[in-house]
């Protein structure tokens, strides 16, 4: 892919822009710039590039209008978290949860790795928004890449072009995010379809708000928006202005009456966020109406009367394919249906996608991922299990009508989940009786700082082991984790109301290994509209050792009435030896975390332990 697409690329009219890009180009070689204006006309020559030299194929028209398959190198399908660096000039500053790099160290690493490494190359430059243009809350970045794919992929995550370089102006603020898949090609040298290096850097610069990403082609460590930006450096800007850039979906709640909110619900990487935000009402709830503001993330200010409001910094989706069906996710199969991109999922024989879990039975004959031919039973995977889709956010039908507002949307409640086999109930709110609003507040920070979760396969390594990932944010906090519960702790002081923060866990399992809580929309409503109640001052329930939980009777069975009140209990036990072993678990993390640990988290811990006779 030598020439650059035939369209005007826009002038550059903000000299500090124009300079970096001559830096880089310098200093990376490539053959030719372009500077993207985000139109269709360009995707649509970007892409039909990259279906001539084999990076995409063109799915059947027929059945996935204007949509795409791409397959990865097999060693480059996720976020690798190994190689992601916070570039602090002080390392206590990344904190004992980050791998940690000396910026003039990183830099001069990263300029010996980028030097010439566009060579037989286009350079794109993307503008991009996070948020609406122009919206208080939202903050403009430029990502210079030499990968087509990620060009396409940040037209749907991002507001992307001429609209961004008109509303940087001469000397707008941006965060610069420079990227390369780090594989330059000689004269004549063919390329590959997903071109990328063995070695890695995701590196983020909070001081200079800068991100350098080398090596790798795939979702966060490419687009650079995503997790480099809108998480790891928006969270450090945020400490220092006063907001919060959280890994949570947003989502709107309707109750029969028109009363209208809006949570904020953070989880770790692939434990259900699209199929909650997506999430439709079932039958006997279907006067509830849930609509989608965002997935991912969510950028949280509070404005000039101490209230929180919220935008996702985001324009599309990039979610998990396994696991997604018109059962699982009906608002997200529909969005699926035409204008897309899917990566490393199996291709049918009409040209069509499929992935596990989108059907009971897998079609009689696929490709895999890896563009093997493949049949079931034949021990492997057809998709990846981080097999991914991106897409526009329009595309989806339960998305909010203030999605794009620029003033945001109120916020009137967290929830925080993790994948727990054990120990966590299904929901419970971090109120106990004993305590005041501010020390409420921090018991849900605490709840929130000692979240477990096991992995899954959104990041490289093993799946399956329970790891401490407080508020979802283990991976993306761009700075020291004890300073960002001290953030949050702040944020008590800035908020003139503060949200109920609730806990939740939909994958408790049972002595024979089967889930309790069936799950996904047909249950996971039911919580949420126990939480609006509770957001209302209503929802019945009792306090316990851990907080204010709904018994059954608290809770609508509305439609699912063969689930059993034993069963509820199973999934709601709150059980001493359980407890003792996680208080024990949450001492080894506060031990990492060290002396910059605020005090009022241990004294809840003991508080805890006192409960729970440790
Ligand atoms: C994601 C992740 O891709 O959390 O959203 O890994
Ligand atoms: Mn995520």
């Amino acid at each position: 892919m030598k020439n650059p697409p035939s369209t005007v690329s826009p002038v550059i009219k903000h000299a500090r822009l124009a300079d970096w890009i001559a830096q880089i180009a310098a200093l990376c070689r490539p053959d030719s710039i372009h500077v993207c204006d985000g139109t269709q006309s360009e995707y649509d020559g970007l892409t039909a590039r990259m279906v001539e030299s084999g990076t995409l194929i063109r799915l059947n028209p027929q059945l996935r209008p204007n949509s795409f398959l791409a397959r990865s190198d097999a060693s480059d399908v996720a976020r690798v978290e190994d190689r992601t660096f916070i570039c602090s000039q002080k390392p206590e500053d990344a904190g004992p949860t980050n791998n940690h790099m000396d910026p003039v160290a990183a830099k001069e690493i990263l300029t010996g790795l980028f030097d010439g490494c566009m060579r037989g190359r286009v350079m794109y430059v993307i503008p991009f928004s996070m948020g609406p243009i122009g919206s208080k809350i939202s903050h403009i970045g430029v990502e210079i890449t030499d990968s087509p794919y990620v060009v396409a992929s940040m037209r749907f995550m991002t507001r992307m072009g001429q609209a961004v370089l008109d509303h940087l102006g001469e000397d707008g603020d941006f965060v610069p995010c420079l990227h390369s898949v780090g594989a330059p090609l000689e004269p004549g040298q063919q390329d590959v379809a997903w071109p990328c290096n063995p070695v890695k850097y995701i590196c983020h610069f909070p001081e200079t708000r800068e991100i350098w990403s080398f090596g790798s082609g795939y979702g966060g460590n490419a687009l650079l928006g995503k997790k480099c930006f809108a998480l790891r450096i928006a969270s450090s800007m945020g400490k220092e202005e006063g907001w919060l850039a959280e890994h949570m979906l947003i989502l709107g709640i309707e109750s029969p009456q028109g009363i209208k909110k809006y949570f904020a619900c953070a989880f770790p990487s692939a434990c259900g966020k699209t199929n909650l935000a997506m999430l439709v009402p079932p039958p006997g709830l279907e006067d509830w109406k849930i609509t989608t503001v965002g997935d991912d993330i969510g950028w949280l200010e509070p404005n000039e009367h101490k209230r929180l409001l919220a935008i996702n910094p985001e324009s599309g989706h990039f979610g998990v394919a396994p696991g997604t069906s018109w059962k699982t996710n009906p608002n997200a199969m529909a969005s699926l249906t035409h204008d897309c991109i899917f990566t490393n999922v199996a291709l049918t024989k009409d040209g069509d996608v499929w992935w596990e879990g989108m059907t009971d039975e897998p079609p009689a004959e696929l490709i895999d991922w890896q563009g093997q031919p493949w049949t079931p039973g034949c021990g492997r995977k057809a998709a990846h299990p981080n097999a991914r889709f991106t897409v526009a956010a329009t595309n989806c039908p339960s998305l909010d009508p203030e999605w794009d507002n620029p003033e945001g949307v109120p916020i009137s409640a967290f929830v925080f989940g993790g994948r727990r086999a054990t120990t966590v109930p299904v929901v419970v709110q971090a109120q106990l009786d004993k305590h005041e609003r501010g020390l409420n507040w921090a018991y849900g920070i605490y709840l929130a700082a000692t979240l477990g979760s096991e992995t899954t396969a959104a990041a490289a390594g093993a799946v399956g082991q329970v790891r401490r990932d407080p508020f979802a944010m283990l991976p993306f906090c761009g700075y020291n984790m004890c300073d960002y519960f001290g953030h949050w702790l702040k944020m008590e002081e800035r908020l003139s109301a503060l949200p109920p923060i609730f806990l939740v866990n939909w994958f408790r399992t049972g002595p024979d290994g089967s889930f309790l809580w069936p799950g996904y929309g047909e249950f996971n409503i039911r919580p949420l509209i126990w939480m609006f109640e509770r957001t209302e001052g209503g929802g019945g329930g009792e306090q316990t050792k851990i907080g204010y939980m709904p018994r059954y009777q608290d809770l609508s069975w509305a439609g699912v009435e063969w689930f059993s009140e034993e069963r509820f209990a199973a999934a709601m036990a709150v059980k001493q030896e359980e407890w003792q072993q996680e208080l024990a678990l949450q001492e080894e993390f506060f031990s990492k975390l060290g002396d910059r640990l605020p005090h009022v988290l241990r004294v809840i811990k003991s508080g805890m332990e006192l409960e729970f006779e440790c």
